[in-house]
């Protein structure tokens, strides 16, 4: 019998790989100018993280958490998001205290959480966020806005949209949950059963219900907009005179709730327009909170960031057929013919990448013809063919598979004749 992969998760093969690791490579340098610095939290944490951090009336915290209890009877979580085990690291490390501030962190990593898995929605993702701890300038939301789409625009992407929203301080907050309840309760018993518990719990979290969406009051529903006092109005209008002088465009949507309930002032995603992109629009989403940090036991500290999952930005990529410049192909291939030679071959490929080129050869004992089409197969752009009779000249011979030359080279000049051609045609 054989075992397949559990649902909602894949394997990355090579072809797909390297796109990974260029994108990857990309965001971290992205990181890299704005100054923020990679921070690696473990995969699994105390379930209390999550429940205190992410919210129990969230559906991450009631649905779709991987819990279980560990050997010694801890009730164990592997993290469905990455914000709440990076603010326990700040805690915990006593960051706050440092010198240099605010704290600025990036993380990419596989997160889990047990959805319905469909197109762009996995079980296990792997989400790039960054969080910028310790500062309440509305300057910063803006930086993190800038980066969060700059991600995509780098990487070529074009119908990107950007959803903004303010959801006001606590007072706010309180203000506007007040006159969602008012605004609500009259139609309870026309609510699914996880809205009526939310119109307890946590009423915000009513207008994002996928079951409720279209039911009459969900248009009529009080915006927090009318509801923000001065501070959180004047945050709101700082966040975006700072995207206006960047020249990043926005839309703002008082209806935009995020589906974890840390967030307040700035919250916001990132959508595809891109045709054929799914379903799922929403490519990143993030926001500023404040009460975070405090619940996880430090002091009253701010923070705001961002994640996006890597699976959903390659879909808007393909979505808009942006190739990405990933080299799949091989510098050189050493063809082989003879007992001697093999030795001499192995001796060389070693010789060779620890030059630095990339070099591969045959191991199945394939005849040189074979092993002419295997290094055209593997895209190679050099075959160095190696036979004793090359090899009791002291010599070897050199095919360059684009333009079909070929040049004998002196045994002892290979490497420094390689690394040439190699960074001539870089
Ligand atoms: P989130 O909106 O739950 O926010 O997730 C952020 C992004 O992770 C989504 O926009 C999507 O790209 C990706 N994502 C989420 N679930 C899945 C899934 N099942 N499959 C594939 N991709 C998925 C957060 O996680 C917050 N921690 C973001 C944040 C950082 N807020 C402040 N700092």
């Amino acid at each position: 019998m054989s075992i397949n992969a559990p649902r909602g998760t894949q394997d990355i093969l090579p072809g797909t790989s390297e796109k990974w690791q260029y994108v990857e490579q990309q965001l971290a340098d992205l990181c890299r100018r704005y100054n923020y610095k990679e921070i690696r939290t473990p995969i699994f944490e105390h379930t209390e993280l999550f429940q205190r951090g992410v919210g129990d009336s969230t559906d991450i915290v009631q649905k779709e958490m991987y819990t279980f209890e560990d050997r010694g009877g801890r009730s164990i979580t592997l993290r469905p998001e990455g914000t709440a085990s990076v603010v326990r690291s700040y805690v915990q490390n006593k960051v706050f205290g440092l010198p240099n501030q605010p704290t600025k962190y990036f993380y990419m990593g596989p997160m889990f959480r047990y959805e319905r898995p469909q197109q762009g929605r996995m079980r296990q993702f792997v989400q790039f966020g960054i969080e910028a701890l310790g500062s309440d300038d509305p300057a910063i939301d803006a930086e993190v806005l800038s980066l969060a789409l700059n991600s995509y625009q780098e990487l070529g992407l074009k119908s990107l949209k950007l959803v903004l929203n303010s959801l006001g301080d606590k007072e706010s907050r309180e203000a506007h949950r007040d006159a969602l309840v008012r605004h609500f309760d009259p139609y309870r018993e026309e609510l699914c059963q996880d809205c009526q518990v939310r119109l307890d719990q946590n009423p915000l979290r009513v207008l994002d219900c996928k079951k409720d969406r279209k039911h009459p009051a969900m248009e009529t529903a009080p915006s927090i907009l009318e509801y923000l006092n001065d501070y959180s109005k004047d945050y709101f209008e700082k966040v975006k005179q700072y995207l206006d002088v960047m020249g990043i465009e926005y839309v703002v949507d008082p209806n935009l709730v995020r589906g974890l309930d840390y967030y307040n002032h700035t919250a916001f995603e990132i959508m595809s327009e891109a045709e054929g992109f799914g379903a799922i629009t929403t490519l990143s989403g993030g926001g500023r909170y404040t009460g975070l940090v405090k619940e996880v036991g430090g002091p009253e500290t701010s923070g705001i960031g961002f994640a996006m999952s890597i699976e959903r930005l390659l879909m808007a990529l393909e979505a808009e057929n942006v190739t990405l410049p990933v080299d799949e192909g091989l510098d050189c291939y050493c063809v082989v013919m003879g007992e001697e030679a093999e030795r001499a071959a192995v001796k060389l490929t070693d010789q060779l990448r620890r030059a630095g080129i990339q070099v591969d050869k045959d191991y199945l004992g394939k005849k040189m013809k074979a092993q002419f089409k295997a290094a055209d197969r593997l895209g190679s752009k050099y075959v160095l063919v190696l036979g004793d009779q090359e090899l009791e000249n002291g010599v070897i011979n050199v095919k360059d598979m684009a333009s079909g030359e070929q040049k004998e080279v002196a045994l002892d000049e290979i490497i420094e004749y390689m690394k040439e051609k190699i960074a001539g045609g870089e």
